[in-house]
């Protein structure tokens, strides 16, 4: 079968990323690299096709697809770009910076008639999938409530490196909860209203450093979700997965699912039930292990992407549901600022995708 010509837009931190592992990747072709730094990207990559404009790449190395990895603020400009120009888009979360850029960028995709995929790699850790698999089997039956927490210390290093990131919008919440919610919506179910109270008085930035967030899922569960980036602890989903040598593996399980009839650890899958199904909190519980094995959430992206592009199967996060993961995160923000609780039906509805 021939490969798929494919190109890369911001080859920054997570574009090289994308570029190393579509080298090792037998389905793919490197059309070309557009990033505003040619010169380096260029150094970089020997032998790649490198291009400053973006639209000189979509125009001259007329690629079948192409991964966005440029800044958030870009994402809808890029990604309306290759739906003009009938581009398949892998495009990285969050899928745009604001829900109206989301919404410009979902009609041009339909438009189109492009097919898209957004970067919410941890869909595609085989831990992930099997938690859904395990919950959809009624496993501890009907889920009642989830308990999560994501809390670890970025260096004084991080900060430094980008001001950005002490500033409003820069802050754990839009950067790293956005990664979580996305995995609650896709195990556990659609996110329906929210709370949440933000604090900033460990490290006195304009913006968060610690939150709270109260979750109302559709299916009728409840969820508490704990942020901290100034917080020494193992209960990351990047430690706990060991998913990047960035991130030291902990092995710890930062949720736990618990249902009408027993419980799951995530990401160790540790479930705990009471014999023959019993719901009686005088009878003894026990564990038992489930196994998923370990694999890399990005080459599995790609393998994914690749039967995307091909038709072979439908995309597991269309644009339309990358937004929904915005949505629900933007709403937390606002629930901590506004301190009430936010409704999100209509706001479902408003982004073009009313049923
Ligand atoms: N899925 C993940 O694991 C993951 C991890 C990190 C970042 N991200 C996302 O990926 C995106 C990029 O993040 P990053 O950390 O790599 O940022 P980065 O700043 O390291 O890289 C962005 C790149 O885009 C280039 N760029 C800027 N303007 C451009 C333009 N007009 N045209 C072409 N290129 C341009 C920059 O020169 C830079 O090389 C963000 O949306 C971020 O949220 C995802």
């Amino acid at each position: 079968m021939t490969k798929i010509r494919i190109g890369v837009i911001g080859a920054g931190l997570i574009g090289r990323k994308h570029l190393r592992k579509l080298a090792e990747h037998g389905d793919y072709e490197l059309a070309g690299i557009a990033d505003v730094n040619a010169e380096q990207v260029a150094a970089e990559q020997p032998g790649a096709r490198v291009f400053a404009d973006y639209r000189k790449l979509l125009d001259e190395a007329r690629p079948e697809a192409v991964i966005i990895a440029s800044p958030n603020q870009l994402h809808a400009e890029n990604g309306i770009a290759c739906a003009r120009a009938g581009i398949h888009i892998l495009i990285e979360k969050p899928v745009t910076d604001s829900l109206e850029t989301a919404a410009g960028l979902i009609a041009e995709v339909r438009k189109a008639g492009i097919r898209s995929l957004v970067g919410h790699h941890r869909r595609h850790h085989t831990q992930a999938k099997a938690l859904k698999a395990l919950l959809g089997e009624g496993r501890i039956g009907d889920v009642v409530g989830v308990s999560a927490i994501w809390a670890t210390h970025k260096p004084a290093d991080y900060f430094k490196a980008a001001p950005w990131r002490s500033q409003a919008g820069g802050g754990p919440i839009l950067i790293n909860l956005i990664h979580e919610i996305d995995f609650l919506r896709f195990a556990v179910g659609e996110i329906v209203a929210v709370e949440a109270i933000a604090a900033n008085r460990q490290r006195g930035f304009a913006v968060e450093d610690t939150a709270a967030a109260l979750l109302e899922f559709e299916n009728g569960a409840l969820g508490t979700f704990f942020l901290s980036d100034c917080a020494v602890t193992p209960w990351t989903m990047e430690q706990g997965l060991g998913e990047a040598p960035e991130f030291p593996f902990s092995g710890q399980s930062s949720y736990r699912l618990m249902g009408r009839r027993g419980t799951i650890e995530f990401p160790s899958l540790d479930q705990w039930t009471q014999e023959g199904g019993a719901q009686d909190w005088n009878k003894p519980i026990q564990a038992q292990a489930n196994h998923a094995a370990s694999i890399d959430p990005y080459v599995v992206q790609l393998d994914h992407f690749r039967d995307v592009v091909r038709g072979v199967t439908p995309s597991l996060q269309p644009v339309e549901d990358g937004a929904r993961s915005l949505l629900v995160t933007l709403a937390i923000a606002e629930a901590a600022t506004a301190r009430r609780r936010v409704d999100l039906r209509e706001r479902y509805a408003a982004l073009g995708q009313g049923e």
